[in-house]
C-alpha cells in the first residue's frame, strides 16, 4: 500500500461528468467490497472546466444504476496542480487526459503518480482507453461501467492489497 493513510486516489477524464465520476463510484464499491473503505479516499475531476459545478451526466447515472451502483453526490471540478500533492495515485481515463495532466507536472515525483486506467485492463481487453461515451447511446455508457468494474477489481488487488 502507501505511506499515506488514507491512500488517496484521483480519477481524471475530460469533463468530469461521465467517465471519472463513474470510475470513482465503481472504485469505491470495489474498495468497500474488499473491506478497505476506511483506508482509501477517492475523488474525481476533469482536465477541462466547461462542466464545472455540474452533476454527473444523467445517462451515466442511469447506466450506473442499471449495474447496481448508487451515486453519492459529486460536482464537477477541474484538475489543479495541488492535486499532485493531495493524491497518491492519479488515474487518467484516456491517453489524451494523461498527456494533459503530465503537462502540468512540476517534477518527476508528480509525473510518477500518473498511471492510465488501462494499466489495469486485463490482457484480453480490446479497448486502449476508457472510451468517451458522451456522443453515443446508452450502450456506450453501459460498456464504460462494465469496463471500469473489471479494471477496478485488478486495481484494488494490485495496488491496495498487493
Ligand atoms: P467525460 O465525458 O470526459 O467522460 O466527462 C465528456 C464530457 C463532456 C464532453 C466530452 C466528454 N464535452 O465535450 O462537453
Amino acid at each position: 500500500m502507501s505511506k499515506h493513510s488514507p491512500y488517496r486516489v484521483l480519477f481524471v477524464c475530460l469533463g468530469n461528468i461521465c467517465r471519472s465520476p463513474a470510475a470513482e463510484i465503481v472504485f469505491n464499491a470495489a474498495v468497500k467490497e474488499a473491506g478497505l473503505a476506511g483506508a482509501v479516499r477517492a475523488d474525481s475531476c476533469g482536465t477541462a472546466s466547461y462542466h464545472t459545478g455540474e452533476r454527473p451526466d444523467s445517462r451515466m447515472l442511469a447506466a450506473l444504476e442499471r449495474a447496481g451502483y448508487s451515486y453519492g453526490g459529486h460536482r464537477a471540478r477541474t484538475f489543479r496542480r495541488a492535486d499532485f500533492t493531495d493524491f497518491d495515485l492519479i488515474i487518467p481515463q484516456d491517453h489524451s487526459n494523461k498527456e494533459d495532466i503530465l503537462a502540468l507536472a512540476r517534477n518527476a515525483a508528480d509525473a510518477a503518480k500518473v498511471r492510465g486506467m488501462w494499466e489495469w485492463f486485463a490482457e484480453g481487453e480490446t479497448e486502449r482507453d476508457v472510451p468517451d461515451p458522451y456522443y453515443g447511446g446508452p450502450a456506450g455508457f453501459d460498456a464504460v461501467v462494465a469496463l471500469l468494474a473489471r479494471a477496478m477489481q485488478r486495481l484494488v488487488a494490485e495496488e491496495l492489497q498487493g
